[in-house]
């Protein structure tokens, strides 16, 4: 819970980046290579490789499991971004 209430407070920029968007609210659980810690590695190889979009838009948006949600946190283009981002780093 620590983690969720750390991350509410602080919106990425509207014009950030996917990288930059997940570097700042992503990375303390996946890793900035994707490669797991607190929440599972999202990179090549992963089981979030194999999911659709959709899957990764439902978890940003909803949470799943211990992952908070970040529909409060994420507009909607930010969650693409962010998507387009992981999607580079799976190639
Ligand atoms: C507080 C830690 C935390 C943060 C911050 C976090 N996640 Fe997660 N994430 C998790 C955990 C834990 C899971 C596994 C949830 C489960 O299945 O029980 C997860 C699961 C996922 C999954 C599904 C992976 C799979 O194989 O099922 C995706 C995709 C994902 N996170 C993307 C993101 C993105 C993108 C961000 C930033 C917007 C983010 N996460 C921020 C902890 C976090």
């Amino acid at each position: 819970m620590a983690f969720a209430l750390a991350t509410c407070g602080d919106r990425p920029p509207a014009d950030a980046s996917g990288a930059e968007i997940f570097e700042q609210i992503c990375a303390n659980c996946h890793a900035s290579d994707l490669s797991g810690g607190i929440g599972p590695a999202l990179n090549a190889g992963s089981n979030a490789a194999s999911q659709d979009d959709a899957f990764l838009e439902f978890t940003i948006t909803r949470g799943r499991g211990r992952m908070p949600s970040f529909q409060n946190t994420l507009s909607q283009e930010q969650i693409e971004r962010v998507i387009g981002f992981i999607r580079d780093q799976q190639r």
